[in-house]
């Protein structure tokens, strides 16, 4: 049996191009890996047998056929005798904007890479990912990168010592293709995405984290924010809990807390679980390793 753990992501930056002829949005994002995990484990099963059983909060929120992105991963890798049965235990929020299903798609080229030997290495399960999702080559990546392109064209970026997030779980989801037309709407016209700010950049590689507080910008949230009013209010309560700075992740609705240190995070949780809204709260920190066998 193989376990992998793969990581959530934030969008430290997330700038957005207008669509293009095959649908999709040029972006240059900042992405970075965070220590909320799904975890996958791999057993063979007779060639032709693809299952799954997903456990968590949200498991029922998550298809066990072959829409789901795990097993169309491990269909991907398989060959002749190939078969496997996979589980994973989901703590990243379903449709949360935190690459939930990018995570399992990744988990299972790993697992599938290492249960059936096939040898494969970090460029060709970078390139395999490309096939599977935009944010799939990012959690085998891990750490804090660069992503042009769909944002799947990676380069590490250099990022010193740990940031705490204050993570709020919104108790419904927001589909990202619903934020990726808002924002259409928002900001009609052709162009080109913006370039990912140098001072985010630069508080990365400084690891100074009320620079990365300013620094921090999302081009979907306002989109997000249209589409899911409350998120404001729950944005506001920065103040409340002590954030240095609050973000919708990605196409939302999760909402991240920058905070100073471990302990304001641990303490920040708290509050965030007594809000409207609010499915669950985690402490959580990165950058951390992309999915990687326990
Ligand atoms: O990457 P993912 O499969 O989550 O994207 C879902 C949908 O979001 C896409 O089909 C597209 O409508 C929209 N999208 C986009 N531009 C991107 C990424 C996603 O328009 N760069």
């Amino acid at each position: 049996m193989i376990r992998v753990e793969a990581p959530g992501k934030l969008n430290l930056a997330l700038r957005v191009g207008s669509k293009r002829m095959d649908g999709y949005h040029p972006l240059n994002i900042v992405f970075q890996a965070v220590s909320v995990y799904d975890v996958l484990e791999a057993e063979n099963a007779p060639e032709g047998v693809f299952e799954l059983s997903v456990s968590g909060p949200q498991a029922h929120l998550v298809p066990t056929d072959d829409s789901n992105l795990a097993i169309k991963a491990a269909r991907l890798l398989a060959g002749p005798g190939h078969g496997v049965r996979m589980r994973i235990a989901k703590e990243i929020p379903v449709t949360g904007g935190m690459a939930g299903g990018s995570a399992d798609a990744a988990a299972a080229l790993v697992a599938c890479n290492e249960l059936w030997g096939l040898g494969l290495g970090h460029l060709e399960l970078l390139s395999l990912g490309k096939e599977l999702g935009a944010d799939v080559p990012f959690v085998v990546f891990g750490g804090t990168a660069l992503g042009v392109d769909r944002g799947d064209e990676l380069t590490e970026v250099p990022s010193r010592g740990r940031f705490h997030w204050a993570l709020a779980f919104s108790d419904s989801e927001l589909s990202t293709p619903a934020v990726f037309s808002e924002f259409d709407s928002l900001c009609p016209g052709s162009f080109e995405p913006p370039a990912v700010p140098q001072a985010l950049l630069d508080a990365l590689a400084a690891g100074d984290v009320y620079a990365l507080a300013d620094a921090l910008q999302n081009d979907l949230q306002e989109s997000a924010l249209r589409l899911k009013p409350n998120l404001r209010s729950l944005m506001e309560s920065r103040k409340l809990i002590g954030a240095l700075a609050a973000l919708v992740s990605g196409s939302g609705p999760t909402v991240a807390f920058l905070m100073r240190d471990e302990d304001a995070a641990q303490r920040a949780v708290t509050g965030l679980r007594a809000l409207p809204g609010v499915r669950d709260a985690m402490a959580v920190y990165g950058p951390v390793a992309g999915a990687e066998i326990v």
